[in-house]
């Protein structure tokens, strides 16, 4: 299985190793290349899908209905096993964990993609077994806080395949 190597986002962010920020370098020549608006900083994975999804990249957001309403309330008790002893049942983070809810969680990933959000919590959480938690039950998880934030539901489920999520924005605010 391909992992990656890094699983705690701010440290990446704040100190991206040469590996990295070659791969940036690669992907953002790539889709200057190819005419394609980059997503802020680029984050690890991107490389080989971006150049592939091309002109889509920003063309879905997470204000466009990207989860049921049915999918969210399956993901509740989901989150409520699995996640909230760390984040909260209210979401809003205990002393371990930051909260995953409002402005300060939005802005953290603001210009990255659902498939960044989604491959963070498939490789690193819950953060003593994120293998305990299946692909689909992640995604649940994820209409969950898609919900709790205030993003609209929508006819589609939120689905499982990190290629197809990270054709899909995620911005703070509406665009
Ligand atoms: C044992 C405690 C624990 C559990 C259980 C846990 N997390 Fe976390 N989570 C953390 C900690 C600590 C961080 C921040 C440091 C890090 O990245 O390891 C974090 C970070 C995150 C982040 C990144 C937040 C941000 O804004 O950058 C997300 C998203 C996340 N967790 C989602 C989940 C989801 C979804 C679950 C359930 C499937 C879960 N976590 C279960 C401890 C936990």
């Amino acid at each position: 299985m391909t992992m990656s190597p890094v699983k705690k986002r701010p440290r990446w962010l704040a100190s991206p190793s040469p590996a990295v920020l070659a791969a940036v370098g690669v992907v953002t020549a790539l889709a200057v290349g190819l005419g394609v608006r980059t997503v802020g900083a680029a984050p690890i994975g991107v490389s080989g899908t971006l150049a592939g999804t091309g002109a889509r990249v920003q063309a879905r957001s997470n204000w466009d209905g990207i989860y049921t309403e049915a999918q969210a309330r399956r993901g509740e008790p989901l989150y409520e096993t699995s996640c909230a002893e760390c984040h909260g049942s209210d979401l809003a983070g205990l002393e371990m964990a930051p909260g995953l809810l409002g402005g300060e969680f939005a802005w953290n990933w603001n210009g990255l993609t659902m498939g960044d959000l989604f491959e963070r919590v498939r490789v690193s959480m819950p953060q003593a077994d994120p293998r305990s938690v299946s692909r689909a039950d992640k995604a649940d998880i994820l209409a969950y806080l898609l919900a709790a934030n205030g993003f609209p539901a929508g006819d589609a489920e939120l689905g499982s395949r990190t290629s197809a999520l990270r054709g899909v924005s995620f911005l703070a605010e509406q665009p």
